[in-house]
This record gives structure tokens, C-alpha cells and sequence, in this order.
């Protein structure tokens, strides 16, 4: 098993994983989401365990299932997912795959009635979860990676949030073409020293080049 496992370049390292949407709350029985799928995350999750790392992957609603060897902590708000962050520290590694809701709602207690007119939603910002593991200070873990869906002016953006963010790189998805719940994806690697453009590549072959390039920096 050890020999078909590969070198544990990660052993004795613990990386914290976000993957997939947030759901927001309306009300009781309503929310707002977004489209993805948490594969990306899933397969980063993955591709850090099978390097020996110890994950603690932190997940919004998704139908997947847990990566081998990763504890896997679910959660529906990115308030939640922002407490759950912080409890998982201290880490070496944050991997901050997820779509996290940019806002919320300002939600009903009750669940809302069709009468009169349409109601109006108001909505509140949400905690930024990466600019906050990556702020400078005790807890900050050494390699802090950022991912970015973008349809326009991908590496411009990307290198913007990497700064704006204080991460050390940011993982830049072209989503102008069909990739959410599909199985590939087109990424550049933003870093301090520049832009990496990386091939069209399956999804966990994305995750096993990020997680060897992880094992690298380390
Ligand atoms: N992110 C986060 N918490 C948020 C929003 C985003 O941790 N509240 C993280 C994502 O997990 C991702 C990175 O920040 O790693 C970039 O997310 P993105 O949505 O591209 O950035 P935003 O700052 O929300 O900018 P935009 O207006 O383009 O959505
Ligand atoms: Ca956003």
C-alpha cells in the first residue's frame, strides 16, 4: 500500500480545504447558491491526503463524497464556514477552493407569504474567509492559496485578489467556457514571481499538480 500511496512529501503537515457553494438563507426554506460543484476542492482535498498531509476539508452543500483520508467538516453559510476555518487552525496549508456567497441575506424569521408585492431581499457582505486566514499574524498559515473564478481578464484580476488578498497564490479558473459541474478546467497559477498558464487539464489533474507544487514550496 505504501509503495502504490507514493512519497508522503506532505507527512506531518496539516492543510485546512474549502469546497463548494454556500447557501444563504432567505428564510426558513428558501436560499440563495451559486453553481458549484465542489469537485475542484474535492479533488485538491484529495491530492494533498495522498501526499500524507492531514486535511481538514471544510464543505459546503455538495454530493460528493468524502476524499480518502481527509476529515471532512460540513457546513450551509459562509458565516459557519468562517467559524469552521477558524476552529480548524493551526494549519501549514489553507486551500480556499469554495464559492463562498458574497452576500447574504437579511432573512425572514417566517417563511415569506405570496401576497401583496414581491418582497424585497436585502442583502448584507459576508466575511471574505480567505483575506482573513491570509491577514498577517501568529495564526497565518505558511502557504495560504486563493482560487478565482474569472470571465474576463483572468490573470489581471487574479493577481489583483492576490495582493488585495495577502495570499501567496491564487489559482486563476477561466470560466468563460463550460466548467462548472463539469470534469475539467482551464487554471493559471498566480504567484509572487508571475503568471503560470497551465494546459486544459481534468480536474484532479489540476489538484495533483497544485498539491505537488504545495509539497514543493514547503
Ligand atoms: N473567498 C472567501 N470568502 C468570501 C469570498 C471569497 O474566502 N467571502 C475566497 C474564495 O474561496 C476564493 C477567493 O476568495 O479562494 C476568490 O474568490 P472570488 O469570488 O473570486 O473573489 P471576490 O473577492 O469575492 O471577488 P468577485 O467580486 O470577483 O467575486
Ligand atoms: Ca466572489
Amino acid at each position: 500500500a505504501q509503495a502504490l500511496a507514493g512519497p508522503q512529501r506532505l507527512a506531518g503537515r496539516h492543510a485546512i480545504v474549502t469546497a463548494g457553494p454556500t447557501h444563504e438563507a432567505i428564510d426558513p426554506v428558501r436560499y440563495l447558491a451559486n453553481r458549484s460543484s465542489g469537485k475542484q476542492g474535492y479533488a485538491v482535498a484529495g491530492a494533498l491526503a495522498a501526499l500524507g498531509c492531514r486535511v481538514t476539508l471544510v464543505s459546503g452543500p455538495v454530493a460528493l463524497p468524502t476524499p480518502a483520508g481527509c476529515d471532512r467538516v460540513d457546513v450551509v453559510s459562509a458565516r459557519d464556514m468562517a467559524a469552521a476555518v477558524e476552529s480548524a487552525l493551526p494549519a501549514d496549508i489553507a486551500v480556499m477552493v469554495a464559492a463562498v456567497a458574497d452576500w447574504r441575506v437579511e432573512a425572514a424569521g417566517a417563511k415569506l407569504k405570496k401576497k401583496g408585492a414581491p418582497p424585497a431581499l436585502t442583502l448584507v457582505e459576508n466575511p471574505d474567509i480567505l483575506a482573513g486566514i491570509a491577514a498577517p499574524g501568529p495564526r497565518r498559515p505558511r502557504l495560504v492559496v486563493g482560487f478565482a473564478a474569472e470571465t474576463e481578464t483572468t490573470r489581471e484580476h487574479a493577481q489583483a485578489k492576490r495582493v488585495r488578498k495577502n495570499a501567496d497564490w491564487i489559482v486563476a479558473n477561466d470560466v468563460s467556457g463550460d466548467v462548472f459541474g463539469g470534469d475539467a478546467n482551464l487554471v493559471h497559477l498566480v504567484t509572487g514571481s508571475g503568471v503560470e498558464d497551465w494546459p486544459p487539464l481534468p480536474k484532479a489533474e489540476v489538484a495533483r499538480r497544485l498539491a505537488a507544487r504545495i509539497a514543493d514550496a514547503l
